[in-house]
């Protein structure tokens, strides 16, 4: 049989070890524009919450796109959501004290590395998705090679989600209870109303 020999594949490792955080508690940070959060990103939270102790929703200021929500509004709108999944006893909602709601600004393996997180959680929803978050997850790990992305699948029921979309459908009157919570519905709708 004819000898197999494998190729040494470099690998590239963090300069420093890890370092452990207080009680040795994992940290996840789960950013995103959340204009406004939908089903979706709660299904990726509860997830998220399934394989870290503590996890730092991220709503961010610096962003590519023009939001209809201010910052405070929608880390206001992540807030009330967490609280109503936690009334709604949603698994792994139970204790509020694994959340932080935060917004902020500037780079987000800055804020990450400030609140010691060592794992960016993000949502991937379709192969369309995964270019560009394979590229950011790139950057992030040259300007901070501590911290690791990881991917959640996004579930069958939401994977057809998008903010964008829900905003288009809020916009034209349409029903959107089946993709944000009343409370996200409620808010939308005072929003367009306003605009007319
Ligand atoms: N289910 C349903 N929808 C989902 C989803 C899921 N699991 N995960 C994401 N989405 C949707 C969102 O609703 C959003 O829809 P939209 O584009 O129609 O609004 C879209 O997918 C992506 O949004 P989001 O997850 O909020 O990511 P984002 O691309 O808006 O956010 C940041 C990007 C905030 C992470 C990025 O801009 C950032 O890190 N900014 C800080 C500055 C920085 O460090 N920049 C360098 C990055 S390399």
């Amino acid at each position: 049989m004819a000898k197999v020999t494998l190729k040494k594949i470099p690998v590239k490792v963090p300069a420093k070890p890890r370092k452990a955080v207080k009680n040795n508690q994992r940290i996840g940070i789960y950013p995103g524009t959340f204009d406004p959060v939908t089903i979706g990103h709660v299904d990726i939270i509860q997830r998220a919450l399934a394989i870290v102790d503590k996890l730092i929703i991220a709503v961010a200021a610096d962003i590519p796109k023009t939001p209809i929500f201010s910052l405070k509004k929608r880390a206001e709108i992540v807030e009330s959501e967490m609280r109503h999944q936690n009334k709604l006893k949603t698994k792994f909602f139970g204790d509020l004290k694994r959340i932080q709601v935060t917004s902020f600004s500037g780079l987000l393996v800055d804020f990450a590395a400030q609140n010691k997180a060592s794992i960016i959680i993000r949502g991937l929803r379709a192969i369309s998705d995964f270019e560009y978050e394979f590229q950011m997850a790139a950057i992030n790990s040259r300007l901070h090679p501590d911290i690791e992305t990881v991917f959640l699948p996004a579930s069958e029921e939401t994977q057809f989600i998008s903010s964008r979309f829900v905003k288009e459908i809020a916009r034209l009157g349409g029903d959107v209870s089946h993709f944000v919570s009343p409370h996200v519905a409620k808010s939308l709708k005072s929003y367009f109303s306003a605009k007319k």
